[in-house]
Formats: structure tokens, C-alpha cells, sequence
């Protein structure tokens, strides 16, 4: 047995609190059949650390996600709180992470399968198949740019500022990593900017027409963010790789998971350029549904984005691509044998959300002895 890898673990607010822990339960079983050992620290960040510290998350926490191999993470946010005008909000977590980890690439991947594409709002032939992922940059632009601020005129009328700001670096690392990522799949990257406008949009398409040159087997297209917005309904097949800025970003893979249909079984991947102890990225991990209170503390909640996002952490941050495999493969045989919550099983005996990670991880164990 190596020596353990440090996982931070916050399984946040909602749903977070009953998903993550199965998708801990997966990790220990792979764990234990592959002989890799795992140290979890738990912590708290969102509201359940604005209740507790009256911070979103604490700077030794930050730490301690720092010197990890990976963070494991749930949710944030209670919609059912969210007033505009809150002093401290829950999100400041995230963005703090993403920021102070340089967590730069966030990956997205939108995947139908022929099990999901029933499940689509859009019609089956236009999405069956469609794989494609949405590479957004994660720590630049108008989520970060200064002046951002508020004030009154002394008219008494109300202004406010963002600043969409972007570097020749932080533009050039992410379209990098976008060909580099386009290179193990389809070879084919759309870079999404809206140059007729923004000036920051034409230093992006700039900056991506030279990297694009130095991938001279990666076919580089550039579209604009509107007409994305209406090609990725009306033909998402034609997309592989997508890359984007980070607000753009926000929005079309909001858009993205709904071509599944089912945004509660995406995980993502939020990784930077440092690589941890295992010699591969520092990455954080989450399932892209949010803490969907609605549903939160009634054991319902389907784990498979958690269990995903596991998956991705294996595969990524660990550099262990065996294993992240055993547990995909486990959650598609789960889903296969309708051995899922009631968000799939809409007619039969559903499972709890611990009942469903237990199948996964027994699952698991068979997979690794085979
Ligand atoms: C996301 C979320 C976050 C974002 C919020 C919660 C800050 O919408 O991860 O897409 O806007 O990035
Ligand atoms: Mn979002």
C-alpha cells in the first residue's frame, strides 16, 4: 500500500451533505481493491461555514485544500436565503478557491448515451450521441476584474461596475490546454468569444488563432457566443471541445447539461497547472447540480454526479486512470439495472441515495476482482 493521498472534503450545503459521502464510499472501495489508501479531512464552506465561523470558508481550510492531491466538493448555496443584499455570501467560497488554487481549466463533459437521450427535452436524433466538453476558464475575466463596485451619484442616481478583464497568459494557457485536451479526443476545438463587440473577445481570438497555429493537427473554429447559444440546441453533435471565457462559460454549459436533460448526473473538474505530490494536477471536484434544496435531507438525491466526480478525481488529479474507469463503468451498470433513485426510476421501486451508493460501491469491488 503507497502512502495515503490527502483528499479535502466539503461536502457544503443541500444535497452535498448526503452525496458526497457515497461518493467517499466509492473512493474506499476502489481504495481497498486496488490497494491505494485515502486520508479524507472534512470541512465546512457556504452557508453551513457562515453559520458556523460567519465565514464562507476559513483561511486554515484553505490551506489545508492547498497542500491536498484533490478537494472533493458538494454544493453551495440556499436559494431560499439568497437575498441580494446578504453581507457575506456563500458563492465567496468557490470563488475563493478557485481563485487561490489557480484552479484555471474547468471541464464540463456532456455526454448522451442512448439509456439518456429519452430523457432529453430535445429530440432524440439531434442529441443521441453528442460527447462533447465545455473547457471554461475559471479564474479571470468579469468574475474577478477590478473596478467591481457599486456607489451613488450625487444625484442620488444608483451605479455599478464589472471589468471583463483578460491577459495574453491567461488567455494563451487555456486555449493551450483546450488543443492539448482536443488532441485525446476529436481534434477539434470551437473557441466561443464575442470579437465583434468586446475588446477582450478580439485579444482572445487573437491569442487563440496563435496557439491554434502550433496544433497544426487540431482543426480550430471560432464562433460567437450567440450563435453558440443556438448552435449547441440545434446541432451539438458538431461539437468536441468547446473553450470559453469564464462568464460565457457559466452560461452555455447551464445550457450544455440540458441536452442530457438530467444535470444530476454531470460531475466536473476544476483543475490548475501546479502538479500535487502524485505528480498531477491539484484538481477540485463537483457534481454540477447545485444543493438543490427542494430535495435535501430526504435521502433521494442521486449520487452518480458525486460518484463522477470521484471518478474524475482518480482519473486527473491521481494520475489513476484504471480505477477511474472501474467506477464509471460501476455507475453505468447501476443505471443500466435501473438500480437509481427516483430521478430514473420513475416507475418501478426506487433506491435511497445511500441504497444507490452501496449498489455503486459493491459494484466497484466486483469490477476491481475481475
Ligand atoms: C457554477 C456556479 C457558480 C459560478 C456560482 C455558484 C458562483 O454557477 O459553478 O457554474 O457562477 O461559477
Ligand atoms: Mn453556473
Amino acid at each position: 500500500m503507497t502512502a495515503p493521498y490527502r483528499i479535502a472534503v466539503i461536502p457544503g450545503d443541500g444535497i452535498g451533505q448526503e452525496v458526497v459521502p457515497e461518493a467517499v464510499k466509492a473512493l474506499n472501495a476502489i481504495g481497498d481493491a486496488c490497494g491505494h489508501a485515502f486520508e479524507f479531512q472534512e470541512m465546512l464552506a457556504g452557508w453551513v461555514a457562515i453559520d458556523a465561523y460567519g465565514t464562507p470558508i476559513r483561511d486554515e481550510d484553505l490551506e489545508v485544500c492547498k497542500r491536498s492531491h484533490a478537494i472533493l466538493f458538494g454544493a453551495n448555496g440556499d436559494p431560499r436565503r439568497d437575498e441580494i443584499s446578504v453581507p457575506v455570501r456563500p458563492e465567496r467560497a468557490l470563488l475563493r478557491i478557485r481563485k487561490e488554487l489557480q484552479l484555471f481549466a474547468n471541464l464540463r463533459p456532456v455526454r448522451v448515451t442512448p439509456e439518456l437521450a429519452p430523457v432529453s427535452p430535445l429530440k432524440q436524433d439531434l442529441v443521441e450521441g453528442v460527447d462533447l466538453v465545455v473547457v471554461r476558464e475559471l479564474t479571470g475575466g468579469i468574475y474577478y476584474g477590478e473596478p467591481s463596485r457599486r456607489w451613488q451619484d450625487e444625484d442620488g442616481e444608483r451605479r455599478a461596475v464589472d471589468t471583463l478583464l483578460y491577459s495574453e497568459t491567461e488567455i494563451r494557457r487555456i486555449i493551450s490546454y483546450a488543443c492539448e485536451l482536443a488532441r485525446t479526443r476529436g481534434s477539434h476545438v470551437a473557441s466561443v468569444d464575442k470579437a465583434n463587440v468586446l475588446s477582450s473577445s478580439r485579444l482572445w481570438r487573437e491569442i487563440a488563432m496563435e496557439v491554434a497555429a502550433e496544433y497544426p493537427d487540431v482543426t480550430v473554429e471560432h464562433v460567437l457566443v450567440d450563435a453558440m447559444a443556438m448552435l449547441l440546441i440545434r446541432e451539438p453533435k458538431r461539437f468536441d471541445v468547446i473553450v470559453t471565457e469564464n462568464m460565457f462559460g457559466d452560461i452555455l454549459t447551464d445550457e450544455a447539461a440540458q441536452l442530457t436533460g438530467s444535470i444530476g448526473l454531470l460531475p466536473s473538474a476544476s483543475l490548475g497547472a501546479e502538479s500535487n505530490e502524485a505528480g498531477h494536477r491539484l484538481g477540485f471536484y463537483e457534481p454540477i447540480h447545485g444543493s438543490a434544496p427542494d430535495i435535501a435531507g430526504k435521502g433521494i438525491a442521486n449520487p452518480t454526479a458525486a460518484i463522477l466526480s470521484a471518478a474524475l478525481l482518480l482519473r486527473n488529479s491521481l494520475g489513476l486512470e484504471k480505477e477511474a474507469a472501474i467506477v464509471e463503468s460501476a455507475v453505468a451498470r447501476a443505471l443500466r439495472e435501473r438500480k437509481a433513485t427516483a430521478d430514473i426510476v420513475r416507475d418501478g421501486p426506487a433506491l435511497t441515495t445511500t441504497q444507490m451508493g452501496d449498489v455503486i460501491a459493491a459494484h466497484i469491488k466486483e469490477a476491481a476482482a475481475a
